[in-house]
């Protein structure tokens, strides 16, 4: 009887043969486009990730216990990662971005080593730490800009007397889902060191260029881009005008060489926002990682509000509508992938 109810319904009986068959040519790892052909081409860009913000208050107080928990040996690195709450237990902000917060006590070294993903750090609060990258230590000072690009060796530590702690932020789920991952760990806990303190910031990004052939590279040499060089240039945007309606007045991180973004997977900007500033509604596919740097406000995301003050991350995901308020005059920090997505020809942006 339930036989011949089934043949009598033919939506019922092609539901069925259809399930047969997918079943049949799963058998030989195939399977039918046309049942996910709509996930795949969407209209616009979809994402599982979603805003959120992190109060360095909150994840300051929680960094510290971890020191009680873990030394900097055991863990290698002492980061806690901020995981974007759309997309729980992948270690990753969004699609193409780490971020983490690292904590390097007083005393304390980063072991040298070396990986294939490419990683900038934002100094958030502490003083007398370094970061060595290439033979270059870099002292880090409130909203440095360092930059360890792919495979270059580098190590951190802390000779100073209080807790350090910076953003950390890493093109490793890019790398990852090339899968092309390689790291390296040295014998040598800290690298020989044989330049100065803001030398390579001195010898390319200060107008002059070392005479002769320069190797062109897709990475800037620059090691650290300080804050205290980079806020007075967004003063003089401010004070002649050039304020953007959307982004405040700002600068972009650049390959002094040839002007190209800092690294090929990640670009990075600066930006003020005068007091008062409210500024106009914004997208782009690059997901975005803020920091704030000096100030107050509040950023609109995809309608939600989120308050942020100094030191405060936040991350607005791909063509999310956002819009920036600035209760007092404010420093935002700004980092995605858009040298990438611009390399393939697909980045966009929106209102
Ligand atoms: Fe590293």
């Amino acid at each position: 009887m339930a036989v011949a109810t089934a043949q009598a319904d033919p939506k019922h009986n092609i539901k069925n043969a259809r399930a047969a068959y997918y079943d049949k040519i799963g058998k030989y790892h195939l399977t039918p486009l046309w049942e996910v052909l709509k996930g795949l081409v969407t209209p616009e860009p979809k994402t599982q990730m979603v805003p959120a913000l992190w109060k360095f208050d909150d994840v300051e107080k929680l960094m510290i216990e971890a020191g009680d928990v873990i030394t900097a040996e055991e863990a290698e690195r002492r980061v806690l990662v901020l995981e974007n709450p759309g997309d729980p237990g992948k270690s990753r902000v969004t699609n193409s971005l780490f971020a983490g917060i690292q904590l390097i006590m007083p005393g304390e070294i980063a072991d040298a080593h070396q990986h294939v993903a490419s990683a900038i750090r934002f100094m958030l609060k502490g003083r007398g730490a370094y970061t060595a990258v290439e033979g270059e230590k870099s002292s880090m000072e409130h909203g440095d800009f360092i930059i360890t690009a792919n495979w270059a060796p580098h190590d951190h530590g802390n000779p100073g007397k209080e807790p350090v702690m910076w953003l950390d932020v890493l093109d490793m789920p890019t790398i990852n889902h090339f899968q092309a991952s390689f790291s390296n760990h040295f014998d040598e806990k800290m690298q020989n060191v044989n330049h100065e303190d803001g030398d390579s910031f001195e010898r390319y990004a200060t107008g002059v260029l070392p005479d002769g052939d320069l190797a062109v590279s897709n990475r800037t040499p620059v090691i650290n881009y300080p804050y205290a060089k980079m806020k007075p240039i967004l003063a003089r945007l401010k004070k002649t005008g050039d304020i953007d309606k959307r982004h405040g007045a700002r600068v972009r991180y650049a390959n002094p060489v040839n002007g190209g973004p800092v690294l090929p997977t990640m670009g990075a900007w600066l930006a003020l926002l005068p007091k008062g500033f409210k500024g106009e509604p914004y997208r782009s596919t690059d997901g975005t990682v803020f920091a704030c740097a000096e100030g107050r406000g509040t950023t609109v995301i995809d309608g939600k509000s989120f308050d942020w003050k100094v030191n405060d991350v936040f991350v607005v995901p791909p063509w999310k509508r956002y819009q920036h308020n600035a209760a007092e005059e404010s420093v935002l920090f700004s980092i995605s992938d858009r040298p990438a997505q611009e390399a393939l020809g697909i980045w966009r942006e929106g209102n």
